[in-house]
């Protein structure tokens, strides 16, 4: 059995901590130039913001979707701050019936940006009342009860529902083509995370050195919040030992304490890459066999651990299930099968051919 610990108290989990809410409203950014990252979408969405802009319309819906911690709730923003609009925020799980949703739609006003996190967690029946709002900007409203009952409408002010969501594929097909823009965020790049952190270290008046701040970005998996969040674990750590100031070794030696490895994979990940390889032979292991041998929710690894160690090249999904590739072999410090074979004596040519295969 690899060595416990608390999956509940993860510092390198993408989703988040209470610690996070205080910093992440003071760090984030407010305006699309100073978002970092993710060009594809910056550039389509200038244009599409012009557009609604010099029309005088709101935006089309927009479903952000992609693993937590990327900025999807900070894009929602500035696309409300962009369009000059306000926001409403609310989640799919806190909208428990058809009314809830239906006082949240009358009380919006022209062009406001209405933003659903977690949109597919929303229940059906309230699903079903989003439609014809998003299709028509109408709301369907039953009169009195059985065979006398009659439906309708009430015209809405014309919204931008922005919904969110770490489970696209979780999302009903109605409810996924009501969406005119689909955004996928992807995980960030070194520079990326490094202009993040320089950013965020300003705005928390720390000082640190470039080296500090791209070791910081090395161990935090592509990932802005996990990058913050490591920033004021290094930051409190070099008040302590280092007068303040961020440097290398010292980003080094906190990260290190709170055992997050050079690449930024802590226990959990190391300890799910070693129950594939010394479980399972390196696989394929379907994911709920592995959620299983790991005590994880199959919904978490996939969208919070696979993302990561997919892009690191640990691991592929296979239709078969999911394998453990030679840079996890060499990251976690075992060897593969076929490494394991006994050196082949010494043969003369020819030999060879009556060798077993
Ligand atoms: N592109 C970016 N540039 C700068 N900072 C960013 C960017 N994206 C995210 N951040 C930072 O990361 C933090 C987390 O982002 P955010 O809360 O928007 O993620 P999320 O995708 O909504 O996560 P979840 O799926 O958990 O809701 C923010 O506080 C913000 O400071
Ligand atoms: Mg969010």
């Amino acid at each position: 059995m690899p060595e416990t610990f608390d999956k509940n108290d993860r510092l390198m989990t993408a989703k988040p901590r209470d610690e996070d809410a205080e910093a992440d409203r003071s760090i984030r950014p407010r305006t699309l130039k100073n978002y970092i990252g993710q060009e594809p979408i910056k550039v389509s969405l200038t244009i599409y913001l012009q557009a609604a802009l010099c029309r005088r319309d709101p935006l089309d819906h927009i479903l952000l979707y992609g693993p937590p911690g990327l900025g999807k709730t900070t894009l929602a923003n500035i696309i409300a701050a962009e369009m000059g609009r306000n926001i409403r925020v609310t989640s799919g799980p806190a909208i428990e019936r058809p009314g809830d949703l239906a006082s949240i739609l009358t009380n919006l006003s022209a062009g406001d940006v209405l933003f659903i996190d977690e949109i597919h967690r929303m229940p059906r029946v309230v699903e079903e009342v989003l439609y014809p709002a998003m299709e028509d900007f109408g709301l369907d409203i039953m009169i009195g009860k059985g065979p006398s009952a009659k439906s309708i409408r009430l015209d809405l002010p014309k919204f931008t529902l922005v919904g969110a969501t770490t489970r696209a594929g979780l999302l009903t097909a109605p409810l996924r083509d009501r969406f005119g823009i689909m955004f996928r965020l992807e995980l960030y790049t070194h520079e990326e995370l490094c202009t993040i952190l320089t950013n965020a270290s300003r705005t928390l008046n720390v000082r640190a050195e470039p080296d500090g701040i791209a070791e910081i970005a090395r161990r935090s998996r592509g990932t802005p919040r996990i990058a913050n969040r490591l920033l004021r674990r290094v930051r409190d750590y070099a008040q302590v030992v280092a007068r303040g100031i961020i440097t290398q070794p010292i980003a080094q030696d906190a990260l290190s304490l709170q055992a997050i490895d050079e690449l930024g994979l802590d226990r959990v990940d190391r300890a799910m890459l070693e129950a594939m390889i010394t479980k399972f032979g390196g696989g394929p292991v379907g994911l709920e066999t592995l959620a299983a041998a790991t005590g994880e929710d199959p919904g978490t690894i996939e969208d919070v651990y696979e993302p990561f160690l997919m892009q690191m090249g640990f691991v592929a999904r296979t239709p078969r299930g999911r394998v453990a590739l030679p840079a996890a072999y060499k990251h976690i410090g075992l060897a593969r099968p076929d490494e394991e074979k006994p050196a082949e004596p010494e043969t003369k040519p020819g030999e060879q051919l009556s060798l077993p295969i």
